[in-house]
């Protein structure tokens, strides 16, 4: 494992990296790495994430509370998120929140990506839910955020921006960059008069090969109880992804899918 003080360099080249891409503005954005189950790096509130230096960057405990800060610096105002994720999901190191403009613009319209428009966007993320919104550093985002995270590596965070989060600083910001590339894409076809969907059974081909490959994390590909069973998908992702599966939540998706089956059966017991 690379040492503290490498961490904390690839820290402030990612944050360079989300500031030179445009991804945050002046002080924005907030990035944590796990480094055991009492100790994460994160950077510290209030400065540009683009010009940070390894002294610059925190270490807090699981509860968020400082265990080392240099003198005039303080832990991200949002580290309360971050340690939410981190409770959730054992399988995370990494947690980056930035604000992208065209996946924030999605999150300030308050409109999901569920739509499939593209294999990479439907093998990384699937869909990408809105949290609804919540005031920043208080417990209301890391409540809003909780019931994604069983489901999701991405989450929309509404009025407000984006988080993403998987086994490693790249690959968490990898995500960062993939619902960036997804949003912009969505809104630039939606320019063009709207996007030619993937089909049903295109999206579930790219589902079933990412189960293949086996690749980490959370994703509606893994969602669908039938899946265990070997049937196809019966989350609305596996048909079409273009319903507001995402933004209702898996528990409502089962429950809609429940009550689709009874519904059915009713219908044929009434001989209709
Ligand atoms: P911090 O500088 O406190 O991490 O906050 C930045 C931010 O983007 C809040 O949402």
């Amino acid at each position: 494992m690379a040492s503290e003080y490498e961490i904390k360099k690839q820290i402030c080249e990612i944050g360079k990296r989300i500031y030179n891409q445009g991804m945050v503005a002046a002080n924005d954005g907030n990035i944590s790495v796990k480094l055991n189950d009492h100790e994460f790096l994160c950077t510290p509130t209030g400065v540009s994430k683009g010009f940070m230096t390894p002294e610059y960057i925190c270490k807090v405990d699981e509860n968020g509370q400082v265990i080392q800060a240099n003198p005039g610096f303080k832990p991200s105002s949002e580290i309360k998120m971050h340690m939410r994720v981190y409770k959730n999901r054992p399988d995370v190191n990494s947690v980056v929140h930035a604000h992208p403009k065209y996946a924030t613009g999605f999150a300030i319209a308050g409109i999901p990506l569920t739509q499939p428009i593209m294999p990479e966007a439907v093998i990384a993320l699937g869909c990408v839910p809105i949290a609804p919104y919540g005031t920043p550093s208080t417990e209301e985002i890391p409540d809003a955020v909780e019931k994604y995270l069983q489901s999701f590596d991405a989450v929309l965070l509404e009025n407000h921006g984006a988080l993403t989060f998987s086994d490693s600083l790249l690959n968490a910001y990898h995500k960062m960059e993939s619902v960036e590339f997804y949003a912009h894409l969505l809104f630039i076809s939606n320019q063009l008069g709207g996007p030619k969907e993937l089909s049903r059974s295109q999206v579930e081909r790219l589902y079933e090969i990412r189960r293949q490959f086996g690749l980490k994390g959370k994703h509606p590909a893994d969602l669908c109880p039938n899946n265990k069973e070997g049937k196809p998908s019966c989350h609305n992702c596996g048909a079409n992804c273009s319903g507001n599966c995402a933004a209702k939540g898996v528990s409502d998706v089962a429950t809609d899918e429940l009550v689709a089956q009874i519904t059915k059966k009713v219908m044929e017991q009434l001989g209709k």
